[in-house]
């Protein structure tokens, strides 16, 4: 299939990239200058310069069997998804024949979950991800392509996002944990999800909304724990109050400190399995990735 990706340098993205790749399709993705364009041609995907925040890739974006948009600009957030929702509406339309349209939310929609949530769950979003729900209706309810949102869990795996933070922090002799550490992350191995987006893009009735987690349930202080276990010297831990986490990292301190429960039955019925099933129990594997991405 050819299939034009926004993100393609991301941590999901470049996840999304290679997963592409290994399946066999061809790729066209969009960056955000030359430099990454040539390093993305070496590898020989195609690439497409241009902003989120403009429309001026809209035309490089037409004639695609599917479109994924993983990018997000972390200054301009919600408002160049807009934009960038809107630039992708248009280019799946004159493509024709509904192109399915990936659009990557989150868990953090559903917002702390009082029972097991499933993709039917009345939505209740963390303030940090507040905009999210009106961006999933957009593409829920577009024309002219057919619809699918992702919800990831927290993603781990390789050096980045929170979970690399977290092993790099563990690694340098200090955790900080924000709250009491007794709430469970949803999460996600990166290549997991990954194979998820081929199956959301190849697998024959696809649309609607699909929640991506391993259903471990580990909370931050089982994750640390595994840490502490399997690194050479045992970091020291420091719990963090609320209070004082959300003055240094506003919202995104209330999104980390809550307790999330999230299961993902519409992906396994696509025959989906996570092959991590918890971030503790992996945690050799998990410190070995972390430790070669350094070297990279
Ligand atoms: N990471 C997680 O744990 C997680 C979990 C659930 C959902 N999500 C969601 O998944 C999405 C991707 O997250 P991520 O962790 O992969 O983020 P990321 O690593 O920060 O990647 C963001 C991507 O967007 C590109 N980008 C940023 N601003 C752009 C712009 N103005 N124009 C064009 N491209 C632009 C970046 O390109 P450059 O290389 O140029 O910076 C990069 O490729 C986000 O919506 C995030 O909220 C993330």
């Amino acid at each position: 299939m050819r299939i034009f990706l926004t993100g393609p340098t991301g941590y999901i993205g470049g996840a999304v990239l290679d997963a592409l790749m290994r399946a066999g399709h061809s790729v066209t993705g969009l960056v955000r200058d030359q430099p990454r364009a040539r390093r993305l041609k070496k590898r020989g995907v195609e690439a497409v310069v241009g902003n989120l925040a403009d429309s001026g890739w809209r035309d490089a974006a037409v004639g695609f069997d599917a479109l994924i948009h993983t990018a997000l600009d972390s200054q301009r957030g919600a408002q160049a998804d807009a934009k960038a929702l809107e630039t992708l509406f248009s280019a799946a339309q004159s493509t024709g024949g509904h192109p399915r349209l990936v659009y990557t939310s989150f868990v953090w929609v559903l917002g702390a979950t009082s029972a097991p949530a499933d993709e039917r769950t009345t939505l209740s979003p963390a303030a940090h991800s507040a905009w999210r729900p009106a961006h999933e209706q957009l593409v829920l309810r577009a024309t002219g392509l057919t619809p699918v949102v992702v919800r990831p869990g927290i993603v781990y795996g390789g050096t980045r996002g929170i979970v690399g933070d977290l092993l790099r922090d563990a690694v340098n002799g200090l955790i900080r944990v924000i709250g009491d550490g007794r709430n469970r992350w949803a999460t996600i191995y990166d290549r997991d999800l990954a194979d998820l987006y081929v199956r959301l893009v190849t697998a024959p009735d696809v649309s609607g909304t699909y929640h991506a987690t391993d259903e471990a349930d580990e909370s931050v202080l089982d994750i640390v724990e595994a840490l502490s276990r399997n690194t050479t010297h045992k970091p020291d831990v420091r719990l963090m109050p609320i209070d004082e986490a959300r003055a240094k990292l506003g919202t995104f301190a209330d999104a980390l400190a809550m307790d999330q429960v999230v299961r993902s039955p519409r992906a396994r019925a696509l025959g989906w399995m996570p092959s991590l099933r918890s971030i503790g129990g992996n945690m050799p594997r998990l410190l070995e990735e972390w430790r070669n991405g350094q070297k990279d």
